[in-house]
């Protein structure tokens, strides 16, 4: 099958496959507060994320890697929702494209479409430096995603089979690329163990992408003639593994994704300790079905369920968030109690 096939496959399976509607992030129940001292024109989203300047803490997380006519349409469109929006936003996987020149195009279009906004690029833990870097300038990019797979490598036929060496690039593309290095998952979500792990490799910049949305144990099974069905509900759920990544005390800045389904749930991302939420299935799901237009009435409607939320917790920012009073119910709760043993 072509790599075009394949991602074009991924987005159509990404988009049918059910999303679930509950997930983790209905354990955490934020404690109301009744007194608010905060006026709405004074709520500011802008926010600093180490070296990264953001005008929102919400970020259209990576899709469709795999270069072709397909891809350059719909990472132009959502190029220019991202821009329109001043949201920061991931491109698929560039591998391909530092293998077949020609599909370079279909990333370029990115930066073209947004000159001035925050874009990251994103390879898998198989690359080296080189590509890192090869990477980050066909985007002028501000920040470079290496994502972790193993799962779903491991389900797909054609899929790596060999990590030895990942851990190791990772270190030497994160102490010598010149902008910051986000580690990411792609729904399986990242536990206190691997975050120790990325902290002793200088990573400074954490994306725990979690279970609980887009589930690639799913979409590369619907791709498969002999299905590896017991492992779609494997992965950690992004608010436990959120509660996982801080108690381990990195240091490292966290983004939140994986089943982001509102401006409330990356409210709670927020609380969790989270700097920035990506979406990434549910976004591509309304600009496929309903357009551009309908994409940036969402992220309208995702940044004024965050301001009510901020607004009824007395947050005037988005960092504001952090720490505010919760409480956990549900397999979330047990999950942390018997990790906190
Ligand atoms: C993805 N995702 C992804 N991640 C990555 O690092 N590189 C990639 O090339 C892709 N490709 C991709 C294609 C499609 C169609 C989807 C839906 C997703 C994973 C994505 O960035 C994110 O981590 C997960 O999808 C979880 O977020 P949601 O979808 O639950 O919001």
């Amino acid at each position: 099958m072509s790599r075009e096939k394949r991602k074009i496959d991924h987005i159509r399976h990404a988009l049918s496959h059910s999303r679930e509607l509950q997930n983790h992030f209905d354990d955490i129940e934020v404690v109301h507060q009744s007194v608010s001292g905060l006026s709405w024109d004074g709520l500011r989203l802008d926010i600093k994320v180490g070296e990264l300047s953001l005008s929102s803490p919400l970020f259209v997380n990576a899709m469709t890697g795999g270069g072709g006519k397909k891809t350059e349409d719909i990472n132009r469109q959502l190029a220019e929702v991202a821009a329109e929006t001043g949201i920061a936003m991931a491109v698929g996987s560039q591998m391909s494209a530092l293998k077949n020149p020609e599909e370079k195009r279909s990333y370029e279009v990115v930066r073209k479409s947004n000159p001035k906004g925050n874009i990251f690029a994103n390879l898998g833990s198989e690359a080296d430096l080189e590509h890192a870097n090869q990477a980050v300038d066909m985007l002028e990019a501000d920040a470079l995603q290496i994502h972790l797979n193993t799962l779903q490598e491991l389900i797909m036929p054609e899929g790596d089979r060999n990590f030895s060496t990942r851990l190791n690039n990772i270190e030497k593309i994160a102490s010598r690329l010149p902008v910051p290095v986000i580690v990411k998952e792609v729904g399986y979500g990242m536990s206190m163990e691997t975050a120790a792990l990325l902290k002793e490799a200088g990573v400074r910049y954490i994306d725990v992408a979690g279970r609980g949305g887009t589930n690639f144990s799913k979409v590369e099974n619907q791709r498969r003639e002999n299905p590896l069905h017991v492992f779609e509900d494997w992965g950690i759920p992004t608010p436990v593994s959120l509660l996982e990544v801080q108690r381990t005390n990195t240091g490292a800045h966290i983004f939140a994704s994986g089943g982001i389904r509102h401006g409330l749930d990356g409210a709670k991302a927020l609380i969790l300790g989270a700097e920035m939420f990506g979406m990434a299935g549910g976004l591509l799901k309304v600009l496929v079905t309903s357009g551009q237009e309908a994409l940036i009435e969402r992220i309208e409607s995702i940044h004024h369920e965050l301001k009510v939320t901020m607004m009824l917790l007395n947050a005037d920012e988005p960092h504001a968030l952090a720490g505010k009073a919760y409480i956990l119910t549900g397999k979330t709760k047990e999950w942390m109690d018997q990790r906190s043993q």
